[in-house]
């Protein structure tokens, strides 16, 4: 059979637009996707990727701007559904990559803001500096001096206000002092996960590939190392999944012994199955792309001036209420979390913006709605 063309990945997507850009001095295929803007500006980010064919990066580009746009839904975040892929063929160091961040800057321009970019799998927030330089549609840089930001306090806490709905919802009261939380990953967001677990007074388990890291963070919090191989046979109230995808499937999701999955990873589910699977095993499961949604939002509140720091953690920790809410549906319906999260997104798309005089990124400068 022959490969998927251009037209072919096109067609069935429905979408507002993809812009689709050769970017001759590096030979790279440049696809910005914006897949729905009902809710405001088409937000998200930038990845960087050597694909074996470019078709392969703009189907990238259409999935995950798609998955943008029920993200920010379920969150009921003013911000649309976007994504952009540089699909280079062969890493891009120095002067090239800034290059093209610089011409990827002016592109950005060409949209008007009407989409708006941030750090991704690939890139970096050096290289959003770069592009900062010339464009404003550029979110994780700050203020005036457009220094670097790192999303992943953000995330781990919006994923620790996960785990306290999961637990309330689960076991009647929000109190995680005596449950023990199991943290598979203990990088960016992990680690930080550990340290309000502990503070909340959690019983934390820790568990990453790198064992070094485990005992130095199991050493930090207080808490006890697990092998990577007993993982999933652990007993734990909550399974925090924040190192790598696909980690729940047929063959991991019979040997967990924990009664809420809730954490960072994206793509914790191998296949959309594995939300029904965890159901009828009667685990709770808080759908990734809510609960580790704190960094993206943190970082758009940021962009729109809200201040002081804890203002914008108050808001990131309403993750917990979206997902309470969720989890109701779920129980009311029948119907698995990850399949409430969708209704609720779709019910937000179709409600429509809350405030429709929002259509670019100039617009959200300085304004956001508490
Ligand atoms: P990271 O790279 O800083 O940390 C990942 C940790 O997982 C590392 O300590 C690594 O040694 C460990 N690890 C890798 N493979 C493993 C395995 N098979 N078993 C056990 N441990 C393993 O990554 P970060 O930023 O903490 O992100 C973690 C997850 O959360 C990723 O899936 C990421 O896509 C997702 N995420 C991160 C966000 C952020 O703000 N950083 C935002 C949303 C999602």
């Amino acid at each position: 059979m022959s490969e998927p063309t251009f037209l072919d990945i096109l067609q069935p997507w429905d979408g507002v637009g993809v812009l689709v850009r050769r970017d001759h001095p590096t030979g790279t295929w440049i696809f910005v996707a914006i897949h729905d803007d009902t809710l405001g500006p088409a937000t998200g980010g930038l990845r960087m990727k050597v694909y074996d064919r470019p078709e392969e990066g703009l189907r990238d580009a259409l999935r995950l701007s798609e998955g943008m746009t029920f993200k920010w839904a379920a969150m009921d975040f003013p911000f649309g559904g976007g994504k952009t892929v540089l699909a280079i063929p062969r890493p891009l160091e120095d002067e090239e990559r800034r290059g093209l961040m610089l011409r990827f800057g002016a592109l950005l321009n060409s949209l008007g803001g009407r989409y708006g970019t941030g750090a991704d799998l690939g890139t970096t927030t050096r290289d959003m500096q770069t592009i900062a330089e010339v464009s404003e549609y550029v979110i994780g840089v700050h203020g005036r001096s457009k220094g670097p930001m790192d999303p992943s306090p953000f995330t781990a806490l919006g994923v620790f206000a996960g785990i306290r709905a999961a637990v309330e919802h689960r076991f009647g009261s929000a109190d995680l002092s005596g449950r023990s939380v199991l943290v598979q990953g203990v990088g960016a967001v992990g680690a930080p996960l550990t340290g309000y677990l502990a503070e909340a007074g959690a019983r934390v388990l820790v568990s990453d590939a790198d064992t070094e890291a485990a005992g130095r963070v199991a050493h930090a919090c207080s808490g006890a190392v697990i092998a990577p191989e007993h993982v999933y046979s652990t007993e734990c109230d909550v399974y925090a999944p924040c190192a790598v995808g696909a980690t729940l499937n047929i063959r991991t999701i019979p040997e967990l012994r924990c009664s809420i999955v809730a954490g960072a990873a994206n793509n914790q589910l191998e296949s959309p199955e594995d939300a029904g699977r965890l159901q009828e095993q009667g685990i709770l499961y808080a759908p990734d792309y809510v609960i580790n949604g704190g960094g993206a939002m943190a970082f758009t509140l940021i962009y729109q001036g809200l201040d002081p720091i804890s203002a914008v953690e108050e808001r990131v920790s309403a993750i917990g209420t979206q997902l309470k809410s969720m989890f109701e549906e779920s129980d009311r319906t029948g119907s698995s979390p990850l399949d409430a999260a969708r209704s609720q997104a779709e019910r937000i798309l179709r409600r429509g913006p809350r405030d429709p005089d929002v259509s670019s990124f100039g617009d959200i400068r300085g304004r956001f709605s508490r």
